[in-house]
């Protein structure tokens, strides 16, 4: 495979704040609404410059122009999800952060909205989450209800901060009493989560401090004490840890048997090279996480390498009853690489969370929102076998949720060759040999990112006796794969060639048989 691009810009003045061992070199340290000293000013690598619209997702929320990351102040409040989101008004790099905002009535269709938060004398506005004070504990509405968002100051330092708003996060507030958490000597300090802890009567705040999770309680929402930690010996440390996110879901649908879910983003040190998310079950019973895995265990949200900074959506009314969370697609080791324009970052979609029982224990389980699927126009239908290097039907398309249910036969993988072109391709699926769920990227078009980027990213996937199952929703640049019901995701971006629309099944080893393979079109 050519490839056009081979000059990488050389990387200067990256991310300040790496925590890497914890010997972090300094948060945020420049000045709210300057560009760091040394960051090139349009960091152009392969293309930049040129509108690449080929690569704009459908279905997925991109901003119209510029750089996001983090996924901020998820909250539901009459009837439209909010989705914040790291973002710098100026830019197609990582500077000068505000909350930029979008809102949607179905978590498919975003209208983008004007910017919600600017930096202030604190610093800038990094990355943290919202609820709906319905009660006005916080005594900002007069009475009745409103928005209250939790961001990280990062300014000389990273302290915690509020915003709050009476009008459905058209206009924000910033509180005259910031910082509400001041910095304890604590260079990584950031990404506060609230969530209302109803087992104890009391607004719970966590946030990363280094190598490990703070937790805080309060009656007010604006005077927090801290209460505990958590982190060190427990999961992975191979990076910082950032952006915890905190809630209650049932076993297998089970509302008298639930679990605490502590999910951690950390950074290097994923399974699949840089960022990545991992969880923790146990218990909270409003002052301390427990969790019930040994501490050497790890568990990762995400196999892929595009998955990060998860958070999920807070005040989902009752009878909706759905956990429902989206991440940033990219990977700190090159968004800044990544060579699509006007706009640098994607969301996941929003997708359901879910607990089940394992062998191993209780595990996360994901799967689109069933919303996703109103955005599905034709489907396509196809049955048979599948023989190795036979060649399976081709489908053309290029934002595509494709479901596929085979009995492997003698396979030992089945999948999809997805986004294939001339001279490119991804491959999704499913080897049952080595039990796991896979995506490869390496051959996924001729644009360069980084090295790394050409890569094969696994999660572990035991299939059992039953048919393989697998769920792959790729939308222009992106391939979100789903195995099983949702035990194993892998998440990656891809950049094709101009051509590469052709979706095809097929199977390795031996001869499977495809009971039903349905490509839904989307629009
Ligand atoms: C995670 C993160 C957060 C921080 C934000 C800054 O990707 O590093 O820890 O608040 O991004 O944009």
């Amino acid at each position: 495979m050519t490839t056009p691009h081979p000059h990488q810009p050389h990387r200067i003045g990256r991310r300040l704040f790496l925590g890497g061992t914890g010997a972090a070199v300094g948060a945020g340290l420049f000045a709210a609404g300057s560009v760091p000293a040394g960051r090139p000013a349009a960091a152009d690598p392969a293309g930049a410059a040129a509108p690449t619209p080929r690569w704009r997702p459908l279905i997925h929320f991109t901003p119209e122009r510029n750089w996001i990351n983090d996924p901020n102040g998820l909250v539901h409040l009459d009837g439209e999800f909010h989705q914040f989101f790291q973002y710098n008004p100026g830019g197609s790099d990582h500077a000068d952060m505000h909350w930029g905002h979008s809102v949607s009535t179905d978590l498919v269709h975003w209208e983008e909205l004007p910017v919600a938060l600017e930096p202030d004398e604190l610093g800038e506005v990094y990355s943290g989450g919202a609820v709906v004070d319905h009660h006005d504990d916080s005594g900002f509405f007069d009475g009745g209800s409103g928005l209250i968002a939790f961001y990280t100051s990062a300014g000389d330092e990273q302290v915690q901060s509020l915003a709050y708003s009476d009008d459905n996060g058209r206009s924000w507030t910033m509180y005259e009493g910031n910082p509400v958490i001041g910095n304890p000597g604590i260079e990584d300090f950031r990404d506060p989560k609230v969530v209302w802890h109803a087992g104890s009567e009391a607004w719970v705040l966590m946030l990363a401090a280094d190598d490990r999770i703070l937790f805080y309680r309060s009656s007010d929402l604006r005077e927090w004490e801290e209460v505990s930690g958590f982190g060190p010996g427990h999961g992975a440390h191979g990076g910082v840890w950032e952006c915890p996110e905190l809630f209650e879901l049932p076993v297998d649908g089970d509302d008298r048997n639930t679990r605490w879910v502590l999910v951690v983003s950390i950074n290097p040190g994923g399974p699949a090279g840089g960022s990545a998310a991992q969880y923790f079950v146990g218990d909270f019973d409003g002052w301390e996480f427990t969790p019930h895995d040994p501490p050497e265990q790890t568990l990762w949200a995400d196999g892929g390498s595009d998955f990060y900074a998860v958070q999920s959506w807070s005040d989902v009314p009752a009878e909706d009853g759905r956990r429902i969370w989206t991440a940033w697609m990219s990977n700190w080791d090159y968004a800044e690489d990544v060579p699509t324009d006007p706009w640098r970052g994607a969301m996941t979609l929003p997708r359901e969370v879910g607990l089940t029982e394992t062998a191993d224990g209780i595990r996360l389980t994901q799967m689109p929102v069933a919303e996703v699927e109103s955005a599905r126009t034709g489907n396509e239908h196809w049955e048979g076998e599948l023989a190795e290097g036979g060649d399976g039907p081709a489908f053309t398309g290029t934002s595509l949720d494709v479901e596929l249910e085979a009995d492997p036969g003698t396979a030992s993988v089945v999948g999809l060759e997805v986004l294939a072109g001339e001279g490119c391709r991804t491959l999704v699926g499913v080897d049952l040999e080595a039990g796991e769920l896979f995506v490869d990227r390496s051959e996924h078009g001729s644009v360069e990112v980084t090295e790394q980027f050409r890569a094969r990213h696994t999660m572990p996937l035991e299939h059992g006796d039953g048919p393989v199952r697998l769920r792959v929703v790729v939308d222009r640049s992106t391939v979100e794969a789903f195995g099983g019901r949702g035990q194993a995701v892998i998440t990656d971006l891809v950049l094709p060639d101009a051509d590469a629309d052709v979706l095809r099944p097929y199977a390795e080893g031996g001869t499977a048989h495809v009971s039903s393979l349905d490509v839904h079109h989307l629009e």
